[in-house]
């Protein structure tokens, strides 16, 4: 059977930009509903400072907590939770949570690495260097993301030149993977098209996936037209939860239970449960202080999939 490999964002770019106070006990709650409904890959959170992001300023507890509940679980040892580093500090504390894959993350335009991470591209590829090293001294897994590779909040569309080779940095730093973001939801499926056939000349399109917010509603577009050029590995979100605070007017990833509903239909396998997904969206809706975006999370289980 056909598959694709999710990685569940909810906890992190969910988590960072909703006003809701979701305690740590919630969101752990979050994480083993998550990891039941199947979800391998996840993060958990992000070391960035509190001051810039406060919405993650417990993700030590969470990445400990989270760490002790695999170890108690039967399936534990096949789920690969991470964080989010921006700099040699953030790795630091990723080292001594114990955590075992990390996120390093830049962007393709100057104006948005500055509100992002304050610094430039080329200054956040340098403090990469060091995050590298640590990574792999300590036997911990990276993955890079790329972020306005289509359309940037500050300057507009991305000539897809300059995504290539920015991706080319990052690869060559040595990630695992490296995620192709459309932070602020507004590609469209012929930019998705263009972008990805560029990328994949220069980069094994198993080294590739898509990191896509749902702004403008075409998130689940952009991911099969993704998938159609070969890419098995997608971002989402529980409920759609989410958006960058340093992107304004951006909302969540695409729904998990949304990707899901879609590849199921296609009889690809996710290796998720959509009942279990459903369900945990039901759970965490009432935690909300507004309506989480999924359709398919909206419309519950009497959707005619066979979940
Ligand atoms: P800065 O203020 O330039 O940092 O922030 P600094 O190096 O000047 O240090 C200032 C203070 O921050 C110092 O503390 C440092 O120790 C501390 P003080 O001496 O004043 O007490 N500091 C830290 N504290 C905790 N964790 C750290 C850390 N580093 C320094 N890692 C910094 C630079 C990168 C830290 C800041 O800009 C930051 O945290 N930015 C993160 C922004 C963020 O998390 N954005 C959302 C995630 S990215 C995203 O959502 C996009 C993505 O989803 C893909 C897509 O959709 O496109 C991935
Ligand atoms: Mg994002």
């Amino acid at each position: 059977m056909k598959s694709v490999r999710i990685v569940e964002v909810g906890l992190r770019d969910g988590l960072q930009n909703e006003s809701s106070n979701v305690s740590v006990e919630q969101r752990i709650e979050l994480f083993k509903k998550l990891v039941d409904a199947g979800i391998k890959n996840i993060e958990v959170g992000a070391f960035v400072s509190a001051m810039w992001v406060p919405q993650m300023a417990q993700t030590k507890e969470i990445t400990s907590l989270a760490l002790k509940e695999l170890s108690k679980s039967k399936n534990g040892k096949t789920v690969q939770p991470s964080v989010l580093v921006p700099n040699e500090e953030g790795m630091r504390q990723a080292i001594d949570s114990g955590i075992k894959e990390v996120a390093i993350f830049a962007a393709c335009t100057e104006s948005f690495s500055r509100k992002n991470i304050n610094c430039s591209i080329d200054e956040s590829f340098d403090r990469f260097k060091s995050v590298m090293a640590l990574a792999k001294k300590n036997k911990i897994k990276v993955r890079g993301y790329l972020s306005t590779c289509f359309v940037c909040p500050f300057e507009g569309v991305v000539d897809p030149k300059k995504v290539v080779a920015i991706a080319q940095r990052m690869n060559a730093l040595g990630v695992y993977e490296i995620s192709i973001g459309d932070t602020i939801g507004a590609a469209t499926v012929s930019q998705i098209r263009t972008l990805f056939t560029q990328l994949k000349k220069v980069i094994p399109v198993k080294k590739l996936a898509g990191h896509f917010h749902d702004t403008r509603g075409q998130a689940l577009a952009n991911t099969l037209a993704a998938y159609e050029m070969g890419i098995k590995t997608f971002d989402s979100s529980i409920g759609g939860l989410g958006g960058c605070p340093y992107a304004p007017g951006a909302s969540g990833n695409v729904a998990t239970e949304d990707v899901v509903y879609m590849f199921d239909g296609m009889k690809v396998s996710t290796g998720l449960n959509l009942r279990k997904l459903i369900e945990v969206h039901q759970w965490l809706q009432p935690m909300m202080n507004h309506p989480l975006s999924s359709k398919v999370g909206r419309v519950g289980l009497s959707n005619p999939i066979k979940c």
